[in-house]
């Protein structure tokens, strides 16, 4: 089953020494069912505030969040995967993968005999019963993309997830997500301050101004899969997306 996510008027605003600080303002955004829309936008502009808002963690103030058109209990629906590593590290990487089983009362033997299949899946096979802290930075992103997964949910919520990875790994990962996602057909929102790594992923590709956080344009890639980064395509839609973005920053 795909399911579309659909953020409609979304604001947010928190207390800040100064006041109430606006995050978001009014922010409307739609993720096509079994879509992948990147979310881009300069640093501190709320991207991670809007996906907790996607995920139910936050509430908003004004505005809706629908899947599949209704407004309906999001952590059932959502997953997300956070911005920073969160694994936990008294357990190993597949007792990590499976955290979802535990939470939602499922059963942790099928929840470990289908971890089992994605870590081989996701090349991580023979890596299941190590701690996360004896594990390499891309290894844990795809610890937790595989728990990511395991939810069961259908819209994944993904907040940088290369964010903290060297570009060598993050294009390896890049390249080795966008081929899952064909196969299992995901609703995605990703989050990136990297508008290459958006171009190359994405059907839709957001732009967020700076604060307070609004869609600024969006913009349709399309382009066939696999992308390439040097190719002229790539680069031209690259070339028009950061301009949008430099025109954000001193306006
Ligand atoms: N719980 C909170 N209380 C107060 N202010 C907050 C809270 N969460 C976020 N903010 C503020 O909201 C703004 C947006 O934060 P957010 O983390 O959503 O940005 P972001 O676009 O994800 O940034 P980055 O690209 O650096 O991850 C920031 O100014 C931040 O300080
Ligand atoms: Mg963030």
């Amino acid at each position: 089953m795909r399911t579309s996510l659909t953020f409609a008027g979304v604001s947010k605003s928190f207390p800040s020494p100064r006041g109430r600080m606006v995050v978001l303002d009014g922010l409307s955004l739609e993720v096509d069912a079994g879509g992948w829309t990147s979310l881009v936008g300069p640093s501190g502009c709320g991207k991670t505030t809007l996906a907790k808002i996607a995920a139910g963690i936050l509430t908003a103030d004004a505005g809706q969040v629908l899947v599949g058109g209704m407004g309906v209990e999001r952590s059932r629906t959502v997953a997300y995967m956070p911005q920073h590593d969160t694994l936990l590290p008294w357990r190993s990487a597949l007792e990590n993968a499976i955290l979802s089983a535990d939470v939602d009362g499922r059963s942790r033997a099928q929840a470990r005999s289908e971890a089992r299949q994605l870590f081989v899946r996701f090349g991580l096979g023979g890596f299941e019963e190590q701690r996360p802290s004896t594990l390499s930075g891309g290894m844990r992103q795809r610890v937790a993309l595989i728990r990511t997964f395991l939810t069961r949910r259908d819209i994944l919520v993904l907040d940088e997830p290369f964010g903290a990875l060297d570009a060598l790994t993050r294009a390896g990962l890049q390249q080795w997500l966008s081929k899952i996602w064909m196969e299992l057909g995901h609703t995605v929102l990703f989050i990136t301050h990297d508008v290459e790594e958006a171009v190359l992923l994405s059907d839709r590709v957001a732009v967020c101004s700076s604060l307070p956080g609004r869609i600024r344009t969006e913009v349709q890639v399309m382009l066939p899969r696999p992308r390439s980064r040097v190719s002229a395509e790539v680069t031209a839609y690259r070339a028009s997306l950061l301009e949008t973005l430099a025109a954000g920053a001193i306006s």
